[in-house]
């Protein structure tokens, strides 16, 4: 693979005045090239369909730095990536207007990465314009932005769309969460540490947890949340991706596809939840009005410009069973919801109990070791176990301890960098294990539609939950059904 500051790129922005381009993606190529990671001859080009002239563009991305960019901005890094913008005005629906981009670029000498920052129902347009130009070559690569699709049919359109001008190696998927230090960090953890990779399995595992819990309502994204729901905005992507890296088999290397083929199969492993035995495996919710560190905040359905009558869940509890030899009887518990206690992302492996207990004095029955992969904020790694108390004369007493690993305490001063810096970089190089394949994406739809539809065939409504609290007392009986409880 060619070191990462050397590949030079056009890298274009297809709706470079939306939020995400301004949030997040102008802030990470900043990023990226204070940290001197992009080759001093790459460029960037800006798509919108507004009449901008270069010094007014300049000054929207100028202002994007200097509200999106924390910590302060490093003037000469600024100058150096403004100087890299150009922009070009295309109406999505006018083949002929991407003859301007193709004047843009040079793909003689620069790699063009094409990230459609614009929703799905575009990208067949784009698609056009650009195979209408005679844009694209083998080399030129697509990134796409979530939602891909709100069911299998939805995402199979739209992969079909691109895949009449892109081949699948030069389509990027989005998934922010592959972008995310710890995430990756997974990965690590468990291929690169023999205690882990010997541990994991239905031998010593009892039971995963999966928690991502949101402080965040609905942010005004009332039109696109409300059809979509916490299954398909959190589950059907970040959960389930987090899940399959946990439950994946060790991949014969780093390479995309090795990465993809074990994920794959870990889905194609999910035991079906159907009306059957949604109601035991599932548990929807919705937030009602509540205090968010002591402040008041309104119920979903009292968001500004709802649906005062919707039932769509703002928070998903699930029983998921994986039908293979590694986890044959290891149930993993996912639960995401918005407006929650407070926000929070992490993995909890539970060992199992040990089959004798030789200190009884301390505990009746010994608490099993517990691993706690921290996501964010504070991303670490702690493992429970239990340590003898010093002291003499008073038999052998065991307490509970912590080994903690801090991440911001053990790698000090390295910059956690941004999930779309780290993305945006590997579309550059050409990366895709950090990306989701369509046979990925397609077969995830596949085991949401079947709760989806389960739910829809069910006349119950979402269970009420207070904003600022861990969810709906249902979820706690998912668990509790089982003897168990979540991790909090
Ligand atoms: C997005 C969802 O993909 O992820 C949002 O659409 C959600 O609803 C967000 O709030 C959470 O991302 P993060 O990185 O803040 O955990």
């Amino acid at each position: 693979m060619p070191e990462k500051k050397n590949i030079v790129c056009d890298f274009a922005i297809f709706g470079v005045l939306g939020d995400l381009s301004r949030r997040k993606l102008i802030p990470s190529l900043y990023q990226l090239d204070r940290e001197v990671l992009l080759h001093p001859e790459t460029r960037i080009i800006g798509i919108a369909r507004h009449d901008l002239s270069h010094a007014d563009f300049v000054g929207k991305m100028r202002a994007a730095l200097e509200i999106f960019v924390k910590n302060g901005l490093d003037e000469e890094v600024v100058e150096r990536l403004l100087a890299r913008l150009s922009y070009v005005l295309i109406n999505i629906d006018q083949p002929e207007d991407y003859k301007k981009l193709l004047a843009a670029t040079d793909q003689g000498r620069r790699v063009l990465v094409n990230y459609f920052s614009v929703a799905p129902n575009l990208y067949e347009d784009i698609c056009q314009g650009l195979d209408h130009a005679g844009i694209i070559t083998p080399e030129t690569r697509v990134v796409l932005e979530k939602p891909i699709g709100r069911d299998l049919a939805s995402s199979q359109e739209i992969n079909d769309v691109v895949a009449r001008v892109f081949a699948e190696s030069q389509v990027y998927r989005i998934d922010h969460y592959l972008g995310k230090e710890t995430v990756m960090n997974l990965l690590a953890l468990r291929f690169a540490n023999s205690i882990f990779t010997t541990n994991w399995d239905h031998d010593t595992i009892d039971h995963v947890q999966i928690t991502v819990a949101e402080e965040v309502g609905i942010e005004g994204r009332w039109g696109y949340f409300d059809k979509s729901g916490q299954l398909r905005d959190m589950v059907q992507n970040h959960l389930i991706q987090i899940l399959t890296l946990v439950a994946m088999e060790p991949p014969a290397n780093m390479d995309g596809d090795s990465i993809r083929n074990e994920k794959l199969k870990v889905l194609k492993a999910l035991r079906p939840i159907t009306v059957d035995n949604v109601d035991d495996k599932t548990v929807r919710g919705q937030y009602a009005s509540g205090f968010i560190k002591g402040n008041p905040v309104a119920g979903y359905l009292q968001e500004e410009g709802g649906n005062p009558r919707s039932t769509t869940e703002s928070f998903v509890a699930i029983k998921v069973d994986i039908d293979n030899w590694r986890w044959a009887g290891v149930p993993f518990y996912l639960r995401t919801g918005k407006r929650m206690t407070t926000k929070r992302s992490e993995v909890v492996i539970f060992f199992k109990q040990l089959p004798h207990n030789i200190f009884k004095d301390s505990y009746r029955e010994l608490p099993p070791n517990k691993l706690v992969i921290r996501l964010q904020p504070d991303e670490g790694v702690e493992i429970e176990m239990l340590n003898k108390v010093p002291g003499i004369g008073k038999g052998i007493k065991l307490q509970k301890t912590m080994l903690n690993l801090s991440f911001s305490d053990a790698f000090l001063g390295e910059h956690v960098a941004d999930a779309y810096e780290r993305l945006i970089l590997e579309t550059m190089i050409g990366n895709q294990s950090l990306f989701i394949r369509r046979d990925e994406v397609e077969r995830s739809w596949v085991w949401i539609d079947s709760i989806q539809e389960a739910w829809a065939s069910s006349n119950e409504p979402p269970r009420t939950y207070p904003a600022g609290s861990w969810g709906p007392v249902a979820s706690v009986a998912l668990l509790a059904r089982d003897g168990r409880e979540w991790e909090e």
